[in-house]
């Protein structure tokens, strides 16, 4: 029998990660936005692109929950993008009301899924998503880490002319200025990148990496990054159903790991079958866990501003 995967929002990010999943041919896949007919015609397109590509999962397109029910992952990307000029924090007050409405109807259909959380600002729509659910926090995950790593190693295979797929790194914090690449744990074919790149360029670098969602918007002007999203999602949802164990970096709710307690921050997690099965603690120097404290600050405040707006 096929997984069942829920993707909400069938804009840039879900629509592209629907196609990514239905063509990987482990699971059918559910696609739900509020906008009649969008689902239901993407889902169609895309379902007609099986024969060609060669696979058979069902894509089927809703605007209401029934057709979701007993999913295994249900993933939220329903929310509305940045713009630009847009910091992802603006985002907050519109998404929160759009993720919080979706929660309260993906555990009414699929109480026993994983969910994992796209919509931004990230780190605040995951914390809201775990406490409207009620979920243990192991099956509520942030979407981000993978998807900065990315860039990350994209800008240092790059720089390197070294092949992406050589570049091992790691992205902590949360998903926003103040996110931590760590240098000290990137390598290139095993060989630290600080031995081959200057101190200068790896600088930029890192400060491209942070930037790099909103040098996306600039460019494309009228909504964020999708192509790198939709990828970095499907491989979480890769590790989850067919149970890998791959560590990678995601956002799940501290209770005391690095420090930080009650707050979803970016850390290198294990993913399998549970969902979150382990929290990885990787021993940080005193400036790295500096780093990490502000970008839990820069969290606790848009949880605080959601507490006062009655999240
Ligand atoms: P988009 O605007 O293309 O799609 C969003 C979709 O959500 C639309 O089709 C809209 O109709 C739908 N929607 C709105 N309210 C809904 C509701 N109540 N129920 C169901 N569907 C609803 O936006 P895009 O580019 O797909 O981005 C989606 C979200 O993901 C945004 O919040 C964006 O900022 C975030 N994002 C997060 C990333 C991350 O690294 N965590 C990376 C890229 C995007
Ligand atoms: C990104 O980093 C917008 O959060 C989104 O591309």
């Amino acid at each position: 029998m096929r997984f069942k995967v829920t993707v909400v929002g069938a804009g840039n990010v879900g629509a592209t990660l629907a196609q990514r999943l239905a063509e990987r041919d482990y699971a059918d896949v559910v696609l739900v936005d509020i906008v009649e007919g969008l689902p239901q015609g993407k889902g169609l397109d895309m379902a007609q692109s099986g024969p060609v590509i060669g696979f058979d999962s069902t894509i089927t397109g809703a605007n209401t929950y029934e057709a979701t029910a007993g999913s295994d992952i249900v993933i939220i990307t329903a929310g509305i993008a940045r713009k630009p000029g847009m910091s992802r924090d603006d985002l907050l007050q519109t998404n929160m009301k759009i993720v919080g409405g979706v929660t309260d109807q993906v555990v009414k259909y699929s109480p026993n899924s994983i969910l994992i959380v796209v919509s931004n600002p990230l780190d605040a729509m995951a914390h809201l998503t775990l406490k409207r659910s009620g979920f243990p926090r192991n099956r509520v995950i942030g979407m981000a880490g993978v998807l900065d790593t990315a860039r990350f190693r994209t800008f240092l295979a790059l720089e390197l002319g070294a092949s992406v797929e050589d570049i091992q790194a790691y992205v902590l914090g949360g998903h926003g200025d103040t996110m931590v690449p760590l240098v000290r744990y990137t390598t290139c074919g095993g060989i630290p990148v600080s031995e081959l790149i200057a101190k200068d360029r790896l600088d930029a670098i890192v400060k491209r990496t942070r930037d790099g969602g909103a040098e996306i918007v600039s460019l494309l002007k009228t909504g964020s990054a999708y192509y790198a999203p939709s990828a970095a999602t499907a491989q979480m949802v890769d590790s989850i159903l067919l149970d890998k164990k791959r560590i990678l970096p995601c956002a799940v709710q501290l209770d005391g790991e690095y420090g930080i307690k009650g707050l979803f921050i970016g850390v290198p997690v294990k993913l399998g079958a549970k969902g979150c099965e382990q929290i990885i603690q990787i021993k940080l120097t005193a400036e790295e866990q500096a780093q990490l404290d502000k970008s839990a600050g820069a969290v606790k405040e848009l949880v605080d501003a959601m507490a006062r707006l009655g999240a």
